[in-house]
Parts: C-alpha cells; structure tokens; sequence
C-alpha cells in the first residue's frame, strides 16, 4: 500500500525553496501553469527582501505564464533569469529596463537544452495536475510543455492539484521524451492524431515533496475582437492557400496547419474556417486558441494536436463540459514534440505565423520592437518556419495609427530570414516569394503588401540603391527606424541624403 502524499499549503511550499534554486514550471502559455505557489513565492520574496535578505530563483517554463507565476515574481523582483517565451506586461517591464535577465529560445528545445546541462541544474519542478496518485502518476491539465522533463530532471517535486481541472483530463495528453544524441531515434508521429507516449507522467513518487490544493481558473486573457483589418488579413490567408490548392501545389486531401499566437491568429483561422475553398482539415500546432474550438464542433477541423489549450475561460470549461466529444479531437504534447523540427518536416506543415515587421526581401522580426524593445520572445515560430512545406509571416502593414510601417527595408531585428519565409501577407494583399530574386521580392512586398502611404518611400528606396544583386543600402536601411526615434514618424525619409 503507497503512503498518502504529504499536504502543504501553498506557504509552506514555498518556503522550501532557497535564493539560487532554479525552478522548472509546467504549462504553456498560462494554461497548464501553476499560480498559488509562485504567487506564495513572490510573497517570500517580498518578505525577505524587505529583512534585507537576498531571494532570487531562475525561472524556466514551457512558453508564458499568467499573473501570478510571471507577473507576480517580477513585480516582487525575484527572477535571477528567464527563459524562454513571456507575454506577461509587468515582466516584459523588468526586461526591458534591464532588471531581468532574459534569454530567448526556440520552444522545441527548452527540455532537451535541460537534458543537456545548458540551463544549470533544476532543483525543483512545480507542476500543476488534475490528478496525481500515491505511486507517481501525474496527469497535467491544460498545457503540457517541458513538464515530463522537468519532473525527470529536477531533485524534487510540488505539485498543484488544481480542482478547476476535471479528472477526467487523463487520456488528453500523449507524454513522449525523445532519446538523446547519439541514441536518439525517429519520432514515430506519421498523422497529427498519432499517439506514441503515455496519458500520464511517471515520477519516483519520493520525489514529490508535497501537494498543494487549490482551484483557480487558467490565468489566459481572451482575445480582442477580429477588427476589419484583422478579418482582411485572414480572408488574404484562406484566399492564398485555396488558390494553393487549386493550383495543385497543396494536395486534395489538404495538408495540417500550424497557426501562430495572437489576436490575428485567432482572427485568420477564424476566416480559414468559413472558407469554401478550403475543406476540412488537421492541425498540428502549438496552441490551441479560442477559435479552433467552434471549427472543431462544426467539424471544419478534424483533428487538434497541440501544447496546451490557451482558451478563453468559457471555452475551456465547454470543452469540459463536453469531455467525450472532444477526447478524439484532441491530443496535448510536450512542446519538444509538438513544435518537433523531424516532424514539422514530415508532415508538412503550412505554417501562419504573425510578424512584428517584414522587410521587402521577405526577412522577418518576430519578436523586437526598434531593434532594442523585447516584445514577447520567438515562441514556436522558428521551429515551424525553418521547417514548414509553406510558411507564411501576417502582419497589419501598418502600426501605431500609421506612424509604422510593418514594412522596411531591413528588419531591425531578425528571426526568420527570407530562405525560410514564402508569403507575406497583410491586409492589403499577399506577396508570394517562392522561386523570386531579391529585387523582385522587394517590388512585390512593396506592391502587394506595404500600406499605401509607405508605397512610394519604400519604391525609392529599392530605386535609390539599385546595380547589386540585393538592392540594399547599409547607411540608409535603418532610416525609416531613426527617423521614427528622432520624429515619431516613418513617414517622409529623403534618401537623397545617404546617396554621397
Ligand atoms: N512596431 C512597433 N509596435 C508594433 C509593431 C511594429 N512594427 N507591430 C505591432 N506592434 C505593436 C502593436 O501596436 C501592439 O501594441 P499594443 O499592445 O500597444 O496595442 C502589439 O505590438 C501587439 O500587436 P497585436 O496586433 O496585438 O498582435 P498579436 O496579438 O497578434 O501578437 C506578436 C503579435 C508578433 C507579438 C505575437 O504573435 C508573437 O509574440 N509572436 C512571436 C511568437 C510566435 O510567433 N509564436 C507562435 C509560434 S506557434
């Protein structure tokens, strides 16, 4: 007979953990990610910083978090540092004042780079689960993310059990930890339904230093409602891969689709969904967003696999409230395999992603506000990208009521580079890059793409500096970006000035 797991409140947790420790957090995006201990954490932060005490932790997740795990700790300034992806505002503050210490990273090898020792040692692993047994069996709840992992790797184990998350969860998730180099084999995922793992995460049960119950809703916040502009640039993107499909470059049968994070991703399936062109089809994705629930109930989407459920609060509890329904629907991941380069590849995944800015040869900054500002981190969107049968970068042309192109000349900071990217696509129409030279990529993004009250300055742009094979100036290519420093203002670079 197993020895009941030890109870702790939330506290008592957290003052178990000592300035220096790195933590390893399950979830992805804030589904799946614990609250009541980190926000205890923060809490003990505060204190001891207030007796003048040092108290930070390294904080390791499987993509953002919500309030209480992200904001919470960098508001009680508790971060040693942060990696990879966050959205949360008050962190996103600490970055870029330099309080933090954040480095980005591609989603897909957050656990492997645990694996191999590049993030230091995880002394603890907090989990949150819908269920967790006296033997070791954990079941997570709306994300998965690094999770299987960190419970491997790290010396000791909390978990949340959070009753906000039915039990009945088990049988949602695929858990699978590839082998390392040089005994890794291939990843048998031929069809995004494919399973290959186990429902459960398996740990020493001594591991588990205690549990903490709780039950609070999934920090997600919701998502705006699709503008005119955001509806254009997803009737731009079902338009583009219907007449894919009716040129035969994307089989009958059509091909899974990978779909980014953010308002316009939500709004761009949205318009993929009521499409005629485009017929039923799988996807194979990173999150799950509010939109993809109602495609998958009208059967336009047959099958998600994906990291976590990042859903409006009501959606995720109608998806529980619906459990049967949805259990051949659905599979959730660890991110190392959801976001699997070996896999993206096979597949062949179309992959729609969104973009800070795009420059005029299809080059793309997913991630970099002026260059400097850290806006959210690189997410999945490299591990589809550099993969994918088709990417596609969207993005408004303009922002900031049109005191930004989204259009330049060189992004100012880059992501993807153009071998990886074969459509830019904005409300105002669709560049198709595939099989064209610099030049003619340039004229088209500008053409197709950029707003109109940028057409000109970017056309003189290309004009001003032509006779090489990229026409690319390396004085002038930040202009646009210097002008906006100094004035506020893209609009009005004179060229003239960097002909001498
Ligand atoms: N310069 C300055 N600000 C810009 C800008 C530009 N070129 N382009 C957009 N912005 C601002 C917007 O004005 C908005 O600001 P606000 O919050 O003050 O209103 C903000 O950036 C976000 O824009 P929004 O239109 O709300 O975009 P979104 O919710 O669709 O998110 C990304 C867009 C790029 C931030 C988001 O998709 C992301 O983080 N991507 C990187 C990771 C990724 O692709 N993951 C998916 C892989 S599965």
């Amino acid at each position: 007979m197993s020895t009941p797991l030890p109870r702790l409140t939330a506290a008592e947790a957290a003052s178990l953990i000592n300035d220096g420790d790195t933590i390893a957090f399950s979830g992805f995006t804030p589904a799946g990610s614990p609250k009541a201990v980190p926000f205890a954490l923060a809490e003990r932060a505060k204190t001891l910083h207030a007796e003048g005490k040092p108290f930070k932790v390294g904080v390791v997740t499987g993509a953002s978090t919500g309030k209480s795990l992200d904001g919470a700790l960098a508001l009680a300034e508790a971060i040693s540092f942060r990696t990879p992806y966050q959205s949360n505002a008050d962190l996103r503050k600490s970055i870029n004042a330099g309080k933090t210490r954040y480095f980005d990273m591609h989603l897909s090898v957050v656990a492997q780079n645990l694996r191999y020792g590049f993030l230091g040692k995880v002394k603890w692993a907090v989990v949150e689960a819908c269920d967790v047994t006296p033997e070791g069996e954990i079941v997570v709840t709306s994300g998965v993310g690094i999770v299987p992992t960190a419970c491997r790797m790290a010396d000791k184990i909390i978990i949340e059990l959070n009753a906000n998350h039915p039990k009945g969860l088990r049988g949602f998730h695929d858990i699978y930890e590839p082998l390392d180099p040089p005994h890794r084999r291939e990843i048998p995922i031929y069809k995004p339904s494919d399973r290959i793992g186990s429902p459960v995460i398996k740990v020493d049960p001594s591991k588990i230093v205690g549990v903490v119950e709780t039950c609070q809703p999934d920090e997600t916040g919701g998502f705006d409602e699709a503008s005119d502009v955001t509806k254009q640039i997803g009737q731009n993107v079902a338009d583009f891969l219907a007449s894919e499909m009716k040129a035969k470059r994307i089989p009958a049968e059509f091909l899974p689709i990978q779909s980014g994070v953010g308002n316009i991703a939500n709004a761009v399936l949205g318009a993929m969904g009521v499409h005629p062109g485009i017929p039923a089809f799988e996807m194979y994705t990173e999150v799950i967003q509010d939109s993809v629930i109602g495609l998958v109930r009208s059967g336009k989407v047959k099958f998600a696999s994906g990291s976590s459920l990042t859903l409006s609060n009501d959606i995720l509890q109608s998806i529980y409230d619906d459990l049967e329904f949805f259990r051949s629907r659905i599979v959730l991941r660890p991110q190392e395999i959801s976001n699997n380069p070996e896999i993206v590849r096979r597949l062949g995944l179309i992959t729609i992603n969104t973009a800070i800015e795009a420059d005029v040869f299809g080059n793309i900054n997913s991630t970099h506000i002026m260059g400097k500002q850290m806006m959210n981190g690189i997410g999945g969107s490299g591990d589809f990208t550099r993969n994918a049968y088709m990417s596609i970068f969207t993005c408004p042309s303009i922002a900031k009521n049109g005191a930004i192109s989204a259009i330049v000349p060189f992004v100012s900071h880059l992501d993807h580079s153009e071998h990886s990217v074969s459509a830019v696509i904005t409300e105002q129409g669709i560049a198709d890059l595939r099989g064209k030279c610099p030049e003619e990529r340039a004229r088209l993004v500008i053409e197709n793409c950029a707003h109109p009250e940028y057409k000109g300055q970017l056309l003189a742009y290309i004009d001003c500096f032509p006779n090489s094979h990229t026409p690319q100036a390396l004085g002038a290519a930040f202009a646009m970006h210097q002008q906006f420093r100094k004035t506020g203002d893209m609009r009005g670079v004179d060229w003239a000035q960097f002909l001498h």
